[in-house]
């Protein structure tokens, strides 16, 4: 990172190499910074926003204010190594944007005029995770936008971030954490992957928005089809929730009918039909639904128990000709993971098919995450290893990894059914961002990249990461079972789950929730962050090399500890 903002420093500056540039004589601020208390490493930091301040009212001298901007940088890495990463950190960030004085959004300059215009004009005072999350409670509900991220199952306040890059992210406080959230699943290769950065700000540069088709949404279709054959055409949206949402009001329209079966646990964003015993947030926090869900909407929703083929024979004895789709996660990561039972996806298929409802594979987290096709290609190739037919659902939709890290999410199907939505069909459905071209570029490049090698590396990270953790556990006798679901797992604690094994909701909050907290924080304190509840799968990216899982695994024994000494 160091390299990359000393890349566009004076030649002369360069030369200095990282030690002091003792032809400098007149600005060495940073000769204090040696041995600074923490006060001194703020105010340190100060005087860089304010280098960068001048630079952004253009009362810059290059020779003088760059080389002091360094001169700064230098210094620090000797007074704390952790200082210095927040302040590349802002220089990063500021370096992703260009200016319209200097265009070359690579130039220290563009970097710092655009670090100002990034922080409103306002100097940026090095800031604690408390101090952000204080500030954030009074401007933005909880501090956070989007339920989970306020650490409220797990206490404690939430890591407000600066950085991310490969298996790491870094918080405000200038500390890194190897990272098992993977930006709850996107991450697939790994955070800023170079060549998904590149793609971006290429794409960013020849325009942020269009209100128009492009080529690339054309390719990134074309790309999904490739690997999930059965997806004829693909409408884009922005978000797993508005995939799910299309796919359900596809689904009533062509059908006719209004019922929607979901499954306990199973979470497919916060769409007020969706919502009811979902997983994911509201499983967190132990909610049965959400307000402001009218009456008549839950009415249209079925809930029935996860992994069970009775429940969902019953349901359609009943009201089959009533039903417009059951949607389903068909690996469920939401209240923790909690893989299909073998066939159960397939008796979904034979009972929907039946009764002429639509099966809704909602693979917004599995989708080009667990493999090359998802959940559904890893059910194919059984179905063919086994000699047996090959089948699929109807509609599938897909998010995170198809986005790689930006807003792109996706409904897809046969023609015949995608059709049926407008411009063509009656089923209508719009969006302003609906294809954006930056993010596109991100989600396109991601899947090009996204080979088999890739799907290999991060099932053999998953698989070492989740024996250890099991591992761990079992040396200081936490009951305790690890679940699989391809590429993602997640640990359940208790007896029953221990002996059982988790296979739908009610098993899920029956654990010892208790146990997590404690085993959270301590794998934080070691610098690994973990997603902050119990009911959400961990991810593992490529980029997660020997030394971020060494790192990892080293963590877990005295994480393994603190669940053994949690108490209700
Ligand atoms: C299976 C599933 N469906 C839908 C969604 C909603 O996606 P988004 O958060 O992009 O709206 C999620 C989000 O975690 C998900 O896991």
């Amino acid at each position: 990172m160091r390299d990359h903002i000393r890349a566009g420093a004076d030649s002369e500056q360069l030369q200095g190499g990282l030690g002091v540039d003792t032809r400098l004589g007149t600005h060495k601020p940073g000769n204090v910074a040696r041995g600074m208390d923490d006060a001194g490493l703020r105010q340190l930091s100060i005087d860089v926003d304010v280098e960068l301040k001048s630079v952004a009212r253009g009362q810059y001298d290059s020779s003088r204010h760059w080389r002091a901007l360094f001169d700064h940088l230098d210094n620090a890495i000797s007074a704390r190594r952790q200082t210095i990463k927040r302040i590349e950190g802002q220089l990063m960030v500021a370096g992703g944007h260009g200016h319209q004085r200097h265009n070359d959004p690579n130039s220290n300059v563009a970097r710092g005029v655009c670090h100002i215009t990034r922080m409103g004009g306002e100097v940026n005072e090095m800031t604690t995770n408390h101090e952000a999350f204080l500030r954030a409670k009074s401007v933005i509900p909880g501090g956070v936008n989007s339920p989970v991220r306020a650490y409220g199952s797990v206490g404690g306040d939430p890591r407000f971030m600066t950085a991310a890059h490969g298996a790491y992210v870094t918080d405000v406080e200038g500390r890194d954490y190897v990272d098992l959230i993977c930006t709850w699943g996107p991450g697939l290769l790994g955070h800023a992957h170079p060549q998904v950065v590149e793609a971006v700000q290429a794409a960013a540069a020849r325009g942020l928005s269009f209100g128009a088709p492009t080529q690339g949404e054309t390719e990134l279709a074309e790309a999904i089809h490739a690997r999930v054959p059965a997806v004829e055409q693909v409408r884009l949206v922005s978000t797993g929730t508005e995939a799910t949402m299309t796919a359900i009001r596809l689904a009533r329209g062509v059908t006719g009918r209004d019922l929607i079966v979901k499954f306990a646990g199973c979470y497919h964003g916060h769409v007020d039909a969706l919502l009811a015993q979902a997983g994911s947030g509201v499983a967190t926090f132990a909610l049965p639904g959400s307000a402001g869900v009218t009456a008549a909407t839950a009415a249209e929703t079925i809930v029935v128990p996860y992994n069970d083929v009775d429940a969902v024979e019953a349901v359609f004895a009943e009201k089959g000709a009533q039903i417009a789709a059951v949607i389903t996660e068909p690996a469920a990561a939401n209240m923790g993971v909690v893989p299909p039972k073998p066939g159960f996806n397939k008796a979904l298929r034979r009972i929907t098919a039946e009764h002429g409802a639509l099966l809704i594979f909602d693979e917004v987290l599995t989708g080009f995450r667990v493999g090359p096709a998802g959940w559904w290609g890893l059910e194919r190739d059984a179905s063919v290893a086994a000699g047996e037919a090959v089948w699929t659902p109807d509609l599938f939709t897909f998010g995170k990894v198809v986005g790689g890290g930006m807003p792109v999410a996706a409904v897809g199907g046969p023609r015949a059914l995608m059709e049926q939505l407008a411009p063509l069909g009656p089923v209508y459905q719009a969006g302003t961002l609906s294809g954006n071209p930056v993010a596109v570029a991100a989600g396109l490049t991601t899947m090009q990249l996204a080979d088999a090698a890739v799907y290999a590396k991060v099932d053999a990270v998953a698989a070492q990461l989740s024996a250890a953790v099991d591992a761990a556990l079992d040396e200081v006798g936490v009951p305790h079972k690890v679940q699989r679901a391809g590429s993602l797992f997640s640990v359940f604690f208790g007896e029953a789950a221990a002996r059982d094994g988790v296979r739908n909701y009610a098993d899920a909050q029956a654990q010892d929730v208790y146990r997590y907290a404690p085993f959270f924080h301590a794998m934080l304190d070691a610098g690994v962050s973990l997603p902050p509840s119990v009911f959400e799968a961990w991810f593992c990216s490529t980029a997660h090399d020997e030394t971020a899982v060494a790192k990892i695994i080293a963590a877990f024994p005295a994480a393994a500890k603190a669940a053994a000494s949690a108490t209700r």
